[in-house]
């Protein structure tokens, strides 16, 4: 058996065929591949306005803007996400407050949650995050925000293809913010995608992403008078996209629904194959919700209800062995994400201890993500699931 990676991108003959129009043209930059990718995505997840960017760091950084969001501000993000969320919000100069997890749906404690929005007054943003695929507690994070006057950007990086309630991940809040990083369902290589159905934030973003310009590079192309620069009305970034990178995105989002389709199937085989696995807590789908499974993680754990640190480091010895056993036997996994308020940059800047933000912190110590991408065959998932049966014998 070969190695088996952790995901596999899903590309084809119509996204070798499609990047080379943009080449052969000599339109690279941001172009008609974006706009069309910018209609398709903003379909796809039923929202009015949508505008591609460089990354989805870029898009929450945009967002964060467009919201006011600046110095002397704060913005609750959970603990256990990519720490990319953190560094959105102190791009803007504001503060991050961190908030901890709920331990079976990886998402933020909506208690701890209204605890924080109860005491401190200068939080002016929530940013939920949509872990591997499975919406926060959306609409209960919306009344929260409602109540206290706070505004909402999801971080939907993992959230492609996520529902709650019939509603796409990235549309309960003001904004909603997308990777197309390889390790997401679909893919341009780098990339990011902004949603929102407010018109201003999305005309704000729209040109915060092209340096602060009034008009685009493909507008003044196209109209008379280009040869003269626009005015430029507000202090931008280049965050923009390339337009085969925007050609990737829409021969992806074209076959969304077989990726998707094919990456729940082997989530559903996981669930069945390792339901008798007493030391793994698998991906759960409470009811209204639908999973995208970005990644599917499990929490390695023999005691989830009485979680100490002492019990976490012992438990994370033996689930980093399991993970070695693995790998020496040709299976990548990876721990789900890391619980940011560990990171050294971050405990320093906010003086923050491992067990201050004790579920994120087991989160990180003992999740484990499983290879999974749509092309993975019987073969391959057999050999995975075997070969994990093995290590856990030899861990427990
Ligand atoms: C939860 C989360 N937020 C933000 C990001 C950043 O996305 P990008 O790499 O597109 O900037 C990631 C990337 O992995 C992520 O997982």
């Amino acid at each position: 058996m070969n190695e088996i990676p952790i995901t596999k991108v899903f590309f084809d003959e119509a996204e070798f065929t499609e990047i080379q129009k943009p080449l052969q043209s000599g339109w690279v930059v941001q172009g008609p591949y974006v706009k069309q990718f910018e209609d398709m995505f903003a379909e796809y997840t039923q929202c009015q306005y949508a505008k591609a960017v460089s990354n989805c760091t870029t898009a929450l950084h945009l967002g964060l803007l467009a919201l006011g969001i600046g110095i002397g501000d704060k913005v609750v993000v959970p603990s256990f996400t990519y720490v990319a969320s953190a560094n959105a919000v102190e791009y803007t100069g504001a503060e991050v407050v961190f908030c901890d997890i709920d331990l079976k749906t990886f998402n933020l404690d909506v208690h701890q949650l209204e605890r924080l929005l109860a005491t401190d007054k200068s939080i002016k943003a929530i940013m939920p995050v949509n872990l591997f695929g499975l919406c926060a507690a959306l609409a209960q994070i919306k009344l929260l925000a409602l109540n206290y006057n706070v505004r909402i950007i999801e971080d939907s990086a993992c959230g492609f293809d996520a529902w709650l309630h019939g509603q796409h991940s990235g549309t309960f809040g003001e904004i909603g913010c997308f990777s197309f990083h390889p390790r997401k369902p679909i893919t341009t290589g780098e990339g990011g995608m902004l949603i929102t159905n407010d018109k201003n934030i999305y005309e704000t973003v729209k040109q915060l992403c092209d340096h602060g310009a009034s008009k685009s590079d493909l507008q003044r192309h196209q109209e008379k008078g280009g040869s003269l620069l626009p005015d430029f009305t507000k202090r931008g970034y280049n965050y923009r996209m390339t337009d085969f990178q925007g050609a990737l995105g829409v021969c992806q989002i074209r076959k969304a629904d077989i990726i998707m389709s094919k990456r729940r199937n082997i989530a559903h085989q996981y669930n069945e194959a390792l339901k008798n696995i007493l030391c793994l807590q698998l991906p759960i789908q409470p009811e209204g919700f639908i999973h995208g499974y970005q990644s599917y993680v499990c929490l390695f754990t023999l005691d989830p209800e009485n979680l100490t640190l002492d019990k976490i480091d012992a438990a994370n010895v033996k689930r980093n062995h399991l993970m070695a056993i693995l790998e020496e036997n040709g299976v990548a996994t990876r721990q789900g994400t890391h619980a940011v308020h560990t990171l050294s940059y971050y405990a320093q800047r906010y003086n923050l201890k491992h067990e201050d933000l004790i579920c994120a912190y087991a989160a990180d110590r003992l999740s484990i993500s499983l290879p999974l991408y749509p092309q993975m065959t019987h073969g391959e998932f057999e050999y995975v699931i075997d070969k994990l049966h093995e290590a856990i014998q030899c861990v427990v």
